[in-house]
């Protein structure tokens, strides 16, 4: 794994956003793999302004997200669906038909998640997938004890999951179920950009990336895939003795 430290939320943005748009410009059928939540938002702006300012062009790129919650419509400002349109998909040039999230809503979950799974594998598989860390260590919605091998799946969310995200968006109710894409799933991508910021995330951080590798921390994991980035804000790679 390779770890690289800015020294601020902006310059990590900044980098992750040109590591996306280096693959963009390098694959002739992009496949990205992104998240929601705080992390990334920073990133989002910065490929806005890189389309919006350098032509960077999105048309041939094709989005997987990881996860959307379970019960909500896509029009709800508290599913990841909106969250997407809001930061991403409505001010760049993805075409809304290569664009993917799990529908939480109105299907089999069982069903949804095979689908999902068969439109990954149809496009060949995820080239770059952009992960963010939970505070217990969870990627996408694989909580700790998630199963190395789990693939898209209905997943109940650990409550510390559910109390986090609500105080961070303010919000009274969120669902305690999702359709999360599995650490297997993740796993397949050709390469693995992992984002964290700030000094809430320092520990989760050093247990994920130099502690023992385990389902009890899920982002562990990561320790095997042979091609991870992971880029860091100084706050959140302050326990790492990278010397
Ligand atoms: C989001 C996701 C989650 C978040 C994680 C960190 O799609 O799957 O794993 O990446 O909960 O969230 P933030 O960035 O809000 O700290």
């Amino acid at each position: 794994m390779r770890v690289l430290t800015y020294s601020n939320y902006d310059e990590m943005s900044a980098a992750a956003a040109r590591m996306i748009a280096t693959r963009i410009a390098e694959l002739s059928e992009p496949v990205l793999g992104l998240a929601t939540g705080s992390t990334p938002i920073g990133m989002y702006s910065e490929l806005a302004r890189l389309h919006n300012e350098e032509g960077l062009d999105f048309s041939g790129t094709t989005t997987f997200n990881l996860d959307e919650y379970w019960g909500l419509d896509p029009d709800d400002p508290r599913s990841y669906h909106w969250f997407m349109k809001e930061h991403l998909f409505s001010r760049v040039n993805l075409d809304p038909a290569k664009t993917h999230v799990p529908r939480g809503i109105g299907v089999d979950p069982d069903a949804e998640c095979e689908r999902y799974e068969k439109l990954i594998e149809e496009v060949g598989g995820i080239d770059l997938q952009v992960l963010g860390i939970g505070m217990n260590g969870h990627i996408g919605f694989n909580e700790p004890g998630s199963d190395p091998n789990s693939r898209t799946r209905l997943v109940r969310l650990a409550q510390q999951t559910v109390d986090v995200n609500m105080a961070k968006g303010a919000l009274d109710s969120l669902p305690g179920h999702a359709l999360s894409m599995g650490i297997g799933t993740i796993m397949e991508a050709k390469e693995i950009l992992l984002l964290a910021n700030g000094q809430g995330k320092a520990e989760i951080i050093r247990r994920a990336l130099l502690g023992s590798v385990t389902r009890d921390v899920p982002a562990s994991l990561l320790q095997t895939h042979s091609n991870v980035v992971c880029m860091l804000d100084e706050p959140a790679a302050k326990l790492l003795d990278l010397s």
